[in-house]
């Protein structure tokens, strides 16, 4: 059979990438150039060549695959996610719009052949900032919506640059910036929801209005180490017991402000870590997020100052660094009413929302029309091997996915 005649199907397809990083705890990790990230996007490019699309990897290791147009001066029409995970996150979390894209492209080259504007489907190499204190490395540079200055230089937990890991995975780390890309006439992405207002609403699709601002900080506390059974508690500098008031008064300042400000304390590192020491250091994650610029930028102040008065009163020091900042973004409203027709034609429920996840959408947004398209989560769980939506509810999607695609590339609906 031609290799062009053959059309993928998506739930196949997201059960193959499931297995591509399976860990112990029977969730996925895929982490930036590392061996299972290789093995997604050799199987990605595989699967968009066997789709009959045109396979290409750029400098950085997005791999696209592009059902070219007859008019080739019109700018594409993109659709993707991306293809790293959390540590042992879920099967769904990227892994869908990817899958989704190349089915959508593959049913619509054999149901309506050549499309006027140009098809692509992108697995995106990096997103969630999983293993180098960076994200978005794979929509950052292909939009230029982030200043990677200096980023190939950032470690990795085992000390690994990025530059060491981009140069053994065969990119040049030299040559990152040209995978730029200023011919995305729109963006598309097909997403789970990570949360559970779809499920809770019976709602089948939920079409994504804005995308939460977010912070993320590194802090660190010093204090100084001391035997447990020796040192009065007056004159201790215990770096723990000062993180542990900052920890309280975050989650409890977040729930005072309402409001659908999120805050999170995610990683703790403890220095010796030992029963019978104080400890002398701990590093913590702070991850706020709102979808307000303002009440974000206000209650990130608070908080610095907030951690600077405990650290004051309990005798230690404390330093944050904030090691990613993304506004609050909002999608396309005329692409919005366009997935709102589809829905209505397909007799699918549908629900505006705003995302408090952070995704792809959000940078190219700054480039192009961009939509973001939910299925429901069950129960809400994400970036856990309990992420879970249905084949069922992943068709859906997908058929709404397929068809604005259809509307964009084969219409004559300009963007
Ligand atoms: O954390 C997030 O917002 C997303 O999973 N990157
Ligand atoms: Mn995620
Ligand atoms: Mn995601």
């Amino acid at each position: 059979m031609e290799a062009s005649e053959i059309r993928m199907d998506v739930t196949k397809l997201l059960e193959r990438l499931s297995r591509l990083g399976k860990d112990q705890e029977g969730g996925v990790t895929r982490l930036l150039y590392d061996s299972a990230w290789k093995k997604a996007q050799r199987f990605v490019a595989s699967a968009m060549y066997v789709a009959g699309l045109e396979v290409t990897f750029d400098e950085v290791g997005n791999v696209y695959g592009k059902l070219a147009g007859t008019d080739e001066a019109a700018p594409s029409i993109l659709t993707g996610s991306h293809i790293d995970t959390v540590r042992s996150g879920g099967h769904y979390d990227g892994a869908l719009g990817i899958a989704a894209g190349i089915a959508a492209l593959s049913d619509l080259k054999a149901k309506h052949g050549i499309p006027r504007r140009s098809l692509e489907v992108v697995s995106l190499c990096e997103e969630e900032g999983s293993r180098f204190p960076l994200a978005y490395w794979g929509s950052g540079n292909v939009t230029g919506s982030k200043d990677f200055e200096g980023a190939l230089e950032a470690r990795d937990s085992e000390g690994i640059t990025l530059r060491e890991a981009m140069f053994n995975a065969g990119f040049d780390p030299l040559l990152y910036r040209q995978s730029r890309r200023s011919d995305i006439g729109a963006f598309v992405e097909l997403h789970i929801e990570q949360g559970e207002v779809l499920q809770r609403g019976r709602f089948d699709i939920g079409i994504v209005s804005a995308i939460f601002g977010q912070r993320r900080y590194f802090v660190e506390v010093q204090g100084r180490c001391g035997h447990a059974g020796t040192t009065p508690m007056n004159i201790r500098e215990d770096a723990l017991a000062a993180s542990a008031e900052m920890m309280v008064w975050m989650r409890r300042a977040a729930m005072q402000t309402g409001n659908g400000l999120v805050a999170t304390v995610g990683k703790v590192d403890v220095v010796p870590n030992v029963a019978n020491v104080i400890p002398g250091e701990v590093r913590f994650t702070l991850d706020i997020r709102h979808s307000d610029e303002a009440a974000l930028d206000g209650f990130c102040e608070l908080t610095i100052k907030a951690f600077s008065l405990i650290a004051k009163e309990m005798n230690v020091l404390v330093a944050l660094e904030c090691w990613l900042s993304e506004l609050p973004t909002l999608m396309n409203v005329e692409l919005g009413e366009a997935i709102s027709r589809v829905c209505d034609r397909k007799g699918f429920s549908k629900l505006p929302i705003s995302s408090g996840a952070g995704h792809d959408a959000g940078l190219f947004a700054s480039v192009c029309p961009t939509a973001m398209i939910f299925v429901p989560s069950k129960d809400g769980h994400s970036h856990s091997s309990e992420e879970y939506t249905s084949p069922a509810e992943v068709e859906r999607g997908t058929e709404v996915l397929t068809e604005l695609l259809h509307t964009l590339a084969y219409g004559e609906e300009a963007t």
